[in-house]
């Protein structure tokens, strides 16, 4: 059986008041049975006041719904299908563009940056097992970017009946309207199109939308006729929506095990849903950042990642947290950190800055290759003096660094507290995400903020448009 990661504050409790802690067990507890009432699928009976909807709290449950929809209906449910749409693309395309932004984005890079190979996109085709090159846009109004890939994409893709010369697309919008998706979705439709013929079969079914059940994007999708177009569900918000299509679709063409991402999520729910305070590690996270932000004035959460392959966890949780809690001027600040990286460039901030940080050290107890060990040299040719480390592993010189960099911290009294993940694998990833997710709820409805919705991100929108508009009629 696969372990649970561990969420381990024990050495930021030296920096407060243990009463502070147990003074919001009780609003803790509420918070938790709050969260779970939302579930929609749940009747508890009670009415959600309307403050507090969007009730876009169709996640909970979701990773439960789909393992047991998929034992039941085997090919024809959704995780059957993904699967199915997936092997066509691995067996018959060699590059796949993901287009999509924010919460249907930054997930599926989350899982691909954390469970591939670190060079995935550089090695053969046999060693990838045949998942293709995978490339991220849609997420921004970046001409070049956008150019380089089409550019790529036009230079390496001439013959279309190699495989290694043919690639396909992921559209992913739950509106179907953000912008700068519907842009590079235009772009390279064409580009697309142009390639294998705009009514040719390859055209449907090397593109795979997913979207809404209504919207510019659904309408598109269905006179385009499609072979797979996967819905979004109503009641998952778009940040929320990793375990949908949104999130499993590019794990499926990345080759992840989805049964087991999935299982991690559920087991975080059932976790939270049963776990006692002192050993549940969403409200253990959440009563710990609540207490240092609210008492000591910590509004800035530093998600400090031990290793680069967690770097686009953090950057999805930046999303996750900003969007979902940043609102009546409320909700602290995420910042992803990688180490030992950034100790050479935020370090200092840290150690001696502002006291206006909690630390969450995350930290991967056991790497997916083979320890390296610093070598050992003739003693005429160890200039760099390293031969008295070459008994020790890569490893053991990280857990020094971290032990290390958390005594520094524990000697001027700045907190810090340990997320332990046993292994980078999808049992692990599905518990990280869900632990996350059901954090930011609980939190929420701790502060009164509805963590649904992101009402702030439409002024951008509303004036761009106004700025596009603007001379024309
Ligand atoms: O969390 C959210 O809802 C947002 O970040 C959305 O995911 C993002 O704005 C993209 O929206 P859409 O999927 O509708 O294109």
């Amino acid at each position: 059986m696969p372990s649970p990661i561990q969420y381990d504050p024990s050495a930021a409790l030296h920096c407060l008041k243990k009463r502070y802690l147990r003074e919001i067990e009780k609003d803790l507890e509420e918070a938790r049975q709050e969260t779970l009432d939302d579930v929609p699928l749940l009747t508890s009976g009670k009415k959600i006041p309307k403050s507090k909807r969007p009730l876009d709290s169709g996640f909970i449950e979701l990773p439960r719904n789909l393992l047991d929809e998929a034992a039941t209906h085997g090919g024809d449910s959704l995780l059957g299908r993904i699967r199915t749409a997936a092997e066509t693309i691995r067996g018959e395309v060699d590059r796949f563009v993901v287009l999509g932004i924010g919460g249907s984005y930054m997930g599926a890079r989350a899982l691909f940056e954390a469970l591939c190979h670190p060079r995935h996109n550089e090695l053969s085709r046999s060693e990838r097992y045949h998942v293709p090159r995978i490339y991220f846009e849609g997420n921004n109004l970046d001409n070049d970017t956008l150019a380089g890939l089409l550019e790529l994409l036009q230079n390496h893709c001439r013959d279309k009946s190699d495989v290694n010369q043919r690639w396909g697309l992921t559209v992913i919008s739950k509106s179907g309207g953000t912008i700068e998706t519907a842009v590079a979705f235009r772009l390279f439709r064409e580009a697309l199109e142009g390639y294998y013929g705009t009514d040719s079969d390859e055209s449907r079914r090397f593109i795979i939308p997913v979207t809404g059940e209504i919207g510019k994007l659904r309408d598109l999708s269905n006179l385009a006729g499609y072979h797979h177009v996967f819905p979004v569900p109503d009641g998952v918000g778009g940040r929320y929506s990793i375990f949908t299509a949104v999130g499993l679709l590019p794990a499926a063409v990345m080759g992840l095990n989805l049964e087991l991402l999935l299982q991690g999520a559920a087991d975080m729910t059932e976790r939270f849903r049963t776990a006692p305070i002192g050993e549940n590690p969403v409200l253990d996270y959440v009563g710990l950042g609540h207490v240092f932000e609210e008492e000591y004035g910590l509004n800035i959460r530093l998600f400090s990642t031990w290793g680069a392959r967690l770097e686009a966890v953090g950057l999805w949780y930046d999303q996750l947290l900003s969007e979902s809690l940043g609102k009546d001027e409320q909700g602290a600040t995420p910042i992803t950190v990688v180490n030992t990286r950034d100790l050479h460039s935020r370090g200092q901030q840290h150690q001696e800055g502002r006291r206006d940080k909690l630390i969450t050290n995350v930290i991967v107890q056991q790497p997916s290759w083979p320890p390296l060990r610093v070598p050992h040299t003739a003693t005429e040719r160890d200039r760099d003096q390293l031969n008295q480390y070459s008994s020790k592993t890569i490893p053991e010189l990280l857990t020094a660094a971290i032990a290390g960099t958390n005594q520094a911290y524990a000697d001027v009294r700045r907190p810090t507290a340990d997320l332990l993940i046993p292994k980078l694998d999808e049992y692990a990833l599905g518990q990280l995400l869900q632990m996350l997710m059901l954090a930011t709820v609980v939190e929420g409805r701790l502060i009164g903020i509805n963590p649904y919705g992101q009402p702030g991100v439409e002024a951008y929108k509303k004036n761009m448009v106004q700025i596009l508009t603007a001379g024309e009629g």
